[in-house]
């Protein structure tokens, strides 16, 4: 085991780690983070997706002593008071872009690492941000609608708080 230190959502932790464990398991089975999802462990469906130092990255591709010392965001870090939703996430719901919900944290994440880079994305750019994350239920439209409005909800809120 190797003792590893983790920047996630802000804060570090120490954990000790097997060299051979990717991130994904680090979050779910040992931290008890399980708002990041597994749908393969295999770096195809993209529901792990989390963001590390401003990517989009499957948690699982990721060994976990690869992220050391990175600044690593999950689902869990997005609600800025632990109360409501980001405007992400409320997106997401005004949109009817969320059936099972299963993709949804990893869809999240990747609409995140978008529009942290854009508020204003055109569907070709959702589309690519998304292409790696997998959904079997919505077809992809209210999700497209998701993001847009994500990004109008963003700027009417940095609006409002006079940015
Ligand atoms: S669980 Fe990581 S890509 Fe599917
Ligand atoms: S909402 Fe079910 S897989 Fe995406």
């Amino acid at each position: 085991m190797e003792l590893i230190s983790l920047k996630i959502n802000g804060r570090c932790c120490h954990v000790a780690v097997e060299k051979n464990w990717n991130l994904l398991y680090v979050l779910r089975e040992v931290l008890d983070m399980t708002g990041t999802k597994c749908g393969c462990d295999t770096n195809d469906c993209g529901a792990c997706k989390i963001i590390i130092d401003g990517e989009a990255v499957t948690a699982c591709s990721v060994k976990a002593v690869n992220a050391a010392g990175k600044d690593i965001e999950t689902i869990e870090g997005l609600s800025r008071d632990g109360h409501h939703l980001h405007p992400i996430q409320q997106a997401y719901i005004d949109c009817g872009a969320v059936q099972c919900g299963f993709c949804t944290p990893g869809m999240v994440m990747a609409s995140k690492a978008l529009l942290d880079k854009t508020l204003t994305p055109t569907e070709e750019q959702i589309r690519e941000a998304l292409k790696g994350n997998l959904c079997r239920c919505t077809g992809y439209v209210k999700i497209v609608e998701a993001v847009k409005r994500a990004g109008k909800l963003l700027i009417e809120e940095g609006e409002n708080n006079g940015m």
